[in-house]
C-alpha cells in the first residue's frame, strides 16, 4: 500500500507535535548529546534511550520510513547462495543445524554464514530468489543431479520452517506469501550446466519451481559463453555469444516463463540474448561496469538495451564488483553509487538488488549480512532523490513487474508454440568433451543399436 497525501499530512502533523514536545523537553533541561557538530541531536522521548546511543530526529524519521516501506512492500533480493553454503559446510544435512542463528558455525574456517532466519527477519527481507548452485566441475558429469540435490535441500528447508518460508513461483504467489508474513522463496538455477543441453531438463526444472536460469557461471556451456572470455588476452571464446541452439533455449525459456539471467555471461552473449528474447531479462547479481570495469558488470550500452527490453539489473554487493580493488571492500556509499548509476542509465524501472550473500567471501563495510538491507535503503533516501515509489520499485516492484511480463508472454506464446524438441548438435557437445558421460542413443548415426 502506498501512503496517500492525506496519510502523509497526518504523519507530518504527528511528527510536528513530537518535535514540539521534544523541543519543550529540551528547554526544561534534558541533556542533549551531539554526535557530529553539524547534526542537531535530540533525544527521542523513549524510556530505552541510553546517553551513548542518541539519534537525530531526522535519522529516526528515515529509519521509521524505511521500516514502514519494507513492512508494506516486499524487498526481494535476486541472488542468495545460502543453499550452496549449507552444501559446503553441512553436506546438506540440516537435521541439527540452527537455521535461526548461523553466526556460530565456522566449519573448517569457511566464510561465516551471511544468512539465517534471525538476520533475514531483522533485514525485513520479504522475498528471496534462492540460488540453486553447484560448481562448474559437475558439468558433463552429474550437473543435473547436483542441482536437484540443491532444490531438494531448499524444499526440505522450507518445509522445516513453514512459519518463516513459503514457496513462490509467480508474482502473485510472492504477494500472497508476503501478506502471510512469510519470506517468499523463489528458485533460480545458477547456471546453464544444470540442464546439460537438453530442453527436457529445462522444462522439468520449471516444473520443480525454478523461475530463472543464469545461462553460465564461470565456465562456458556448450551453447553460451561466460564473462571471462572478455578479459584481456582470454582464449576462452568458443561460441561467440549464443549458439543457434542457445538461441532456441532462450525462446523455450520465454515460452515457459522462466526468466533469463545474464549475470556471468559474456558481453556478446548479453547482446545475443537481448536481440532474441521476447520477454524482459534479468541480471540477478551484477553491478555497473562504468564504475568498475569487471567483466561481471554491465556496460552502459547494455544497460540502455536492458531499458528497451524492460528488464532489470539487480546490483550485486560483491566488493570486487563495487571497488575493482582487492585491497578495498567498499561500503554502503559505493554500492549506492552503482545503484544510482544503473538507475540513471537504465531507468528507475530497471534497477534492483542482488546481494549475492553466502556466495561471497567478503562484504562491503556496513553490508555484512542479510540484516543490512534497511541501512542501504536509508542511505539512498538520505541522498534526497529517492521517493518512496522509487524505493518500492528498487526493492522488489521492478522484479515483480518483470515476472508478470514473463508470465503474460509465456501464456501468449503457449497459444501458438509447441515445446521445442531439438537436440543440441553432437559437435557442440564434442567441442567440450561432454559426450563421455552420455549414452548417445538419441544421435542414431553414432550408435549401432
Ligand atoms: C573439514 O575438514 C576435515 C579435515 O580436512 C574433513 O575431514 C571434513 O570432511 C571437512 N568438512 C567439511 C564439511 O568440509
Ligand atoms: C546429520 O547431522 C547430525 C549432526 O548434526 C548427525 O547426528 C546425523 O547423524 C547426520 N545425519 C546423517 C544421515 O549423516
Ligand atoms: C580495467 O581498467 C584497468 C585500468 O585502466 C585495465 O588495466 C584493465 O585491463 C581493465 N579491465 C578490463 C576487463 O578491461
Ligand atoms: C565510504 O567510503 C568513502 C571513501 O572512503 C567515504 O568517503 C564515505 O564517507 C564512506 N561512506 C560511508 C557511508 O561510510
Ligand atoms: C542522488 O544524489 C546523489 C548525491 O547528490 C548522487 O550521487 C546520485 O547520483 C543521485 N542519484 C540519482 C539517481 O541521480
Ligand atoms: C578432450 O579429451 C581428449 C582426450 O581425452 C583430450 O585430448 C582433449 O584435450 C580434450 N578436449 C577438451 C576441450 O577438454
Amino acid at each position: 500500500m502506498v501512503l496517500t497525501k492525506k496519510q502523509w499530512i497526518l504523519i507530518g502533523s504527528v511528527a510536528s507535535v513530537l518535535v514540539v514536545a521534544i523541543v519543550v523537553g529540551v528547554t526544561v533541561g534534558v541533556v542533549v548529546g551531539r554526535k557530529k557538530p553539524e547534526q542537531q541531536t535530540i533525544e527521542p522521548p523513549t524510556t530505552e534511550q541510553t546517553t551513548t546511543e542518541q539519534t537525530t530526529t531526522e535519522q529516526t524519521t528515515i529509519e521509521q520510513r524505511v521500516h514502514a516501506i519494507l513492512a508494506e512492500h516486499p524487498l526481494i533480493d535476486g541472488h542468495n547462495d545460502w543453499a550452496w553454503a549449507i552444501r559446503r559446510d553441512f553436506r546438506n544435512n540440516i537435521t541439527n543445524v540452527d537455521l535461526y542463528d548461523m553466526t556460530k558455525y565456522h566449519v573448517n574456517n569457511s566464510t561465516p554464514f551471511q544468512t539465517d532466519i534471525n538476520r533475514l527477519r531483522k533485514g525485513q527481507v520479504g522475498g528471496q530468489f534462492w540460488s540453486i548452485y553447484t560448481r562448474c566441475t559437475h558439468q558433463g558429469k552429474d550437473a543435473t543431479v547436483s542441482f536437484m540435490e540443491q532444490i531438494d535441500l531448499m524444499n526440505r528447508l522450507i518445509a522445516k520452517e513453514p512459519d518463516v518460508f513459503q514457496m513462490a513461483t509467480t508474482a502473485d504467489e510472492v504477494r500472497q506469501a508476503f501478506q502471510a508474513k512469510k519470506i517468499a522463496s523463489l528458485f533460480g538455477i545458477e547456471s546453464g550446466q544444470a540442464i546439460e543441453s537438453t530442453f527436457s531438463a529445462l522444462r522439468l526444472f520449471y516444473q520443480l519451481g525454478v523461475r530463472y536460469m543464469t545461462l553460465t557461471h564461470n565456465c562456458n556451456t556448450p551453447w553460451a559463453d561466460q564473462h571471462m572470455v572478455d578479459r584481456p588476452g582470454s582464449t576462452l571464446v568458443k561460441n561467440n555469444g549464443l549458439t543457434e541452439f542457445g538461441k532456441k533455449i532462450i525462446i523455450e525459456m520465454n515460452r515457459l516463463g522462466m526468466l533469463v539471467d545474464l549475470a556471468h555471461v559474456s558481453k556478446k552473449t548479453m547482446l545475443d540474448v537481448l536481440s532474441v528474447s521476447k520477454s524482459p531479462i534479468i541480471f540477478s547479481h551484477s553491478s555497473a561496469y562504468a564504475l568498475c570495469n569487471q567483466t561481471r558488470n554491465v556496460q552502459d550500452d547494455v544497460l540502455r538495451l536492458v531499458k528497451d527490453n524492460r528488464g532489470i539489473v539487480m546490483v550485486a554487493f560483491t566488493p570486487i564488483f563495487i571497488t575493482c580493488d582487492s585491497n578495498y571492500l567498499g561500503n554502503i556509499s559505493g554500492v549506492a553509487a552503482h545503484i544510482n548509476h544503473v538507475r540513471n542509465v537504465a531507468g528507475i524501472d530497471s534497477v534492483g538488488l542482488g546481494g549475492d550473500y553466502d556466495g561471497i567471501d567478503e562484504t562491503p563495510v556496513g553490508l555484512e549480512d542479510v540484516s543490512t538491507y534497511p541501512k542501504l535503503i536509508e542511505y539512498l533516501i538520505s541522498q534526497g532523490n529517492w521517493t518512496d515509489n522509487d524505493i518500492i520499485k528498487l526493492i522488489g516492484g521492478n522484479l515483480l513487474r518483470v515476472m508478470e511480463e514473463n508470465e503474460k508472454n509465456a501464456r501468449e506464446l503457449q497459444e501458438t508454440m509447441q515445446p521445442l524438441e531439438d537436440m543440441i548438435p553432437l559437435e557442440d557437445l564434442r567441442k567440450y568433451n561432454f559426450t563421455e558421460c552420455r549414452y548417445l542413443d538419441m544421435y542414431p548415426s553414432t550408435t549401432t543399436t
